[in-house]
């Protein structure tokens, strides 16, 4: 907590107004008003990594080394070029700089960040899935992202011998799959036209022959779970800041510019960002419908996003209460059984992204809709333009800013990128072994 003292406020008022920037007025010490300090710590530091009980090696170290190897190896593909690195590459933040992916096909949304999604409540930006390792699962097996199927996984992991090693020592003896009888070389439960091959040969499947091949393929999403919980980045210069403040440490609360102190100000003030993207994660974990038009990229311009997510979440066989889960009856993960279903207030809505480091992945919104930051800040102050389904939420007004306060408000989401993970993260290791303690 800021301990709010004159000192504070001395101090404050001195870093503001030494650091002024022409065109701007500077920052006077009535601006830093207990509330206003109070806001500015609601949203830093980041915070404790949740535990995710329903991946039981979340925090094993093994798991990490398979996943991390999984994240960057483009056999699971169906032309051997994609993996999650693709398009989450460490280079653009782990996003891309595309308003939708190219892998087999074009994806139907912007690719968001991987970094610090441990923190997540609900994942995809309609929120389809509700854990790291579940949502893994979902592009493997998209027919526009990596084109692979849950079958010709098994049969990877068993011929590999390094992969079935390091997948042994996570979860024990693999399964026999070499009966293709039983166990088609390529299959899944993928789109619904029975006369699709791949979902043909899961249907015909035996059901206690699916479980078999869904318990390994949920094995793989917690591994790939286990190495993204390591992608968390460290304090921005906000955090530092607020940390000055915190403790009277006036070389910290210089991290800060005087624009981005200005911004920070707009942002917990008159400008309501807090209202949706507010906490440490600087987002409120929830759905909004903030009214962006059309673009001609745009794959498919009635996206529903939440009004169709909610339901997915609800009927994924790999969801936290479902079989797959390592904690289907923990009395925390209440999030499924409070889930509203289907309002008509959904159609539109997509997540409230994180902005943390919203810096470094450029495009922005669901279907990369702005090229920069000022972009984002000019549409929220102008509010003009009609959304394509559903309608704009009513606390969303024009805000009217100035040229200097979006500058201001765009040098505060600037000083929200944190230090990037150990670079040992951020790339394909030699082995999907964990390295000899
Ligand atoms: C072809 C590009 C592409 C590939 C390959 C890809 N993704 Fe994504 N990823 C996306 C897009 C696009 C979304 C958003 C889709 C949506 O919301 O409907 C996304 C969403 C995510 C999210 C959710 C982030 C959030 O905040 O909700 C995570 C985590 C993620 N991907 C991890 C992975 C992993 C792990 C893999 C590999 C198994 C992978 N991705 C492969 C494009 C890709
Ligand atoms: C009503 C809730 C709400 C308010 C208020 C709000 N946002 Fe957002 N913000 C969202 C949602 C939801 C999205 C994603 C929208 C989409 O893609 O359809 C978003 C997206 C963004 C993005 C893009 C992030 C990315 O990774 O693509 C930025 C930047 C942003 N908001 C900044 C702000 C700022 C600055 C303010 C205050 C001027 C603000 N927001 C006010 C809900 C809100």
């Amino acid at each position: 907590m800021i301990r709010l003292t004159k000192t504070n406020l001395i101090l404050v008022f001195l870093i503001g107004a030494t650091g002024c920037e022409s065109g701007s007025e500077s920052l006077t010490p009535s601006v830093w008003t207990q509330e206003v300090l109070a806001n500015l710590d609601r949203l830093s530091p980041l915070g404790v990594l949740p535990s995710d009980p329903t991946n039981a090696v979340a925090d094993h170290p093994g798991a990490a080394a398979l996943g991390q190897f999984l994240f960057f190896d483009t056999r699971l593909s169906q032309n051997g070029e994609v993996a999650c690195a693709t398009c989450h590459t460490p280079e653009h933040g782990f996003a891309d700089e595309l308003p939708l992916s190219k892998a087999v096909g074009t994806t139907k949304r912007h690719t968001p960040t991987v970094l610090n999604t441990a923190y997540n409540r609900w994942f995809f930006w309609d929120g389809r899935a509700d854990s790291q390792w579940a949502q893994a699962l979902k592009p493997l097996e998209d027919p526009g992202e990596h084109g692979f199927s849950r079958l010709e996984f098994v049969h990877l992991i068993s011929a590999d011998p390094q992969l079935r090693q390091a997948y042994e020592g996570i979860f024990g003896p693999l399964p026999d799959f070499s009966d293709t009888t039983r166990f088609p070389s390529k299959g899944g439960p993928i789109g619904k036209d029975l006369n699709y091959p791949p979902l043909a040969a899961w249907v015909g499947m035996a059901p206690a022959d699916q479980t078999l091949v869904n318990e390994v393929f949920s094995n793989l999403g917690k591994t790939i779970a286990a190495y993204e919980r390591k992608l968390v980045t460290g304090p921005s210069a906000f955090d530092v800041f607020v940390e000055g403040l915190e403790t009277n440490d006036p070389d910290k609360v210089a991290t800060l510019s005087e624009s981005a102190q200005r911004g920070a100000l707009l942002f917990v003030g008159k400008a309501l960002c807090t209202r949706c993207h507010s906490g440490p994660e600087l987002t409120d974990r929830e759905f909004h419908n903030v009214g962006l038009g059309p673009r001609d990229w745009m794959a498919d311009p009635k996206d529903g996003g939440r009004a169709g997510g909610a339901g997915q979440v609800i009927a994924d066989v790999f969801n936290g209460k479902g079989n797959y889960s390592d904690a289907p009856a923990d009395p925390t993960n209440d999030k499924l059984t409070y889930l509203t279903l289907a309002g008509a207030e959904q159609i539109g809505q997509f997540k409230t992204p994180s902005l943390r480091n919203v810096a470094l992945t450029p495009p922005y919104m669901h279907s990369g809709h702005f090229e920069t930051l000022a972009e984002v800040v000019r549409f929220y102050s102008e509010l003009d333009e009609n959304p394509l389904v559903g309608h704009r939420e009513e606390v969303l007004e024009p805000l009217h800013l100035t040229d200097d306060e979006i500058a201001d408000l765009v040098a505060f989401l600037e000083s929200l990128t944190g230090e990037l993970p150990d670079s040992a993260l951020l790339t394909k290791p030699d082995s999907p072994l964990p390295p000899n303690p």
